[in-house]
């Protein structure tokens, strides 16, 4: 993969190290708790199954929940058995951070599998790094962020925007039009997409935001069919995503000529949207349902048997589930008395676990080497992958922005 000249370089040292959050004061980072108790080794599932982003967050839930009872059934994590509390943040961010200091603190959870949105995520940030837990988030998001207690699972930008701009652009042409909901995802993530482009000799002919949730896009239609855009870049979420897609298609746009590239949309959304408003636009993503390894083939299985053959696995739910994984390899290398989170974060770095996209890595800066692609949604809500990285790709959350990185000691710049 090609770094482009206007990113920063790598390996800045000096300046200062800092983690993004308070230090943890003793009494509060869990230090003197005993975790492994009985037998049992608790873990929380904080995933919304109600509200505008439960459409994916409820396939997370199960994804992960699959892992654990795998786990389970297989003898458990060194002995010991996982036993699961559950919470439903409702898709409300306060709520989050809420069921988050439960599980944390009232349910003494070892770690916390959670979130889809980057608003939700930084939510329970806080309370995370005041109590020094872990949370195993899943999801793709804008990269920006160097916490000691966030085991980042999906892809940052690098992992899906340095190779699907520069495709995009040669494939269809250099005007995009950026269409996302209101917060901080879509908005860091543009940054990079403008950037991109910017280098390219492309540029963003016009950039919308709508609320988390929205589902009226007459507008933004209006406003498309104005521009006559080469690519209509999207980062909506959720129901928006389900709902702009729909209404594009019943707008008559052809894919072919002014396709939808998306860093959000995945079979479950493409199931969500049905028909054929999905067909002939583009992801950007490590992993599709349809990629074919012995570890995917496993893994589509045992969640289809599980959850319906009607269900679908894709790039997020894949993580929410090879992250349990992860947990486990690195909870496996510590002494039964010395269970917390710190120490299992700690034991996390470095390890690799094949995953169903391919064998994943864990870096120093807790974020996840990853394998990237690109493909094109087909009539039977699959994906064809066109182009596939030769090799996987080291995460750089800050790869967008001069002058810092993140380390294993936490945010550096300089
Ligand atoms: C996201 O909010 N990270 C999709």
């Amino acid at each position: 993969m090609r770094r482009r000249s206007f990113m920063k370089g790598l390996g800045a040292t000096g300046g200062l190290a800092m983690t993004s959050g308070l230090a943890a004061p003793a009494l509060l980072s869990g230090a003197g708790r005993a975790y492994a108790q009985g037998g049992e080794l608790n873990v929380g599932l904080l995933f919304s199954l109600t509200g505008a982003v439960a459409v994916v967050e409820r396939t997370l839930h199960d994804a992960a929940l699959m892992a654990i009872e795998e786990i389970n059934a297989a003898g458990g994590v060194a002995g010991m058995q996982l036993k699961t509390f559950i919470e439903d943040p409702a898709s409300d961010p306060a709520t989050y951070a809420d069921r988050a200091r439960r599980l944390v603190i009232r349910d003494n959870c070892v770690s916390v599998f959670g979130s889809y949105t980057s608003a939700s995520r930084q939510a329970v940030l806080p309370v995370v790094e005041q109590r020094n837990n872990l949370y195993w988030y899943p999801t793709l998001y804008e990269g920006r962020e160097c916490s000691r207690n966030v085991m980042y699972g999906g892809a940052v930008p690098n992992q899906q925007q340095q190779d699907f701009v520069p495709w995009l652009t040669e494939n269809f042409g250099k005007r995009f039009f950026l269409i996302g909901n209101n917060y901080v995802y879509p908005r860091e993530e543009n940054n990079v997409c403008k950037m991109l482009l910017a280098g390219l000799g492309g540029e963003a002919v016009h950039e919308e935001y709508v609320p988390l949730g929205h589902s009226d896009f007459s507008s933004v239609i209006n406003r498309i069919r104005t521009e006559q855009p080469d690519v209509v870049f999207c980062t909506l979420v959720g129901d928006s995503d389900v709902a702009f897609a729909r209404q594009y298609h019943a707008a008559g746009f052809d894919p072919e000529k002014m396709p939808c590239a998306s860093l959000t949309r995945s079979e479950v959304e493409v199931q969500a949207i049905g028909g054929e408003a999905a067909v002939g636009h583009f992801s950007s993503a490590p992993y599709f349902m349809g990629y074919q390894s012995p570890e995917n083939e496993k893994f589509v299985q045992a969640y289809l048997s599980r959850y319906g053959a009607d269900q679908v696995t894709h790039f997020v739910s894949e993580a929410a589930y090879f992250q349990v994984y992860q947990f486990k390899a690195a909870v496996e290398k510590l002494d039964p008395a010395n269970i917390t989170p710190a120490a299992i974060r700690d034991a996390a770095v470095g390890l690799t676990t094949m995953a169903p996209q391919g064998e994943v890595l864990i870096d120093a800066n807790l974020h996840t080497h990853l394998w990237p692609k690109i493909a094109r949604w087909k009539s039977d809500g699959q994906a064809e992958i066109l182009v596939q990285s030769e090799a996987r790709v080291a995460p750089d959350p800050y790869w967008a922005y001069e002058g810092e990185t993140c380390t294993g000691e936490g945010l550096v710049r300089g």
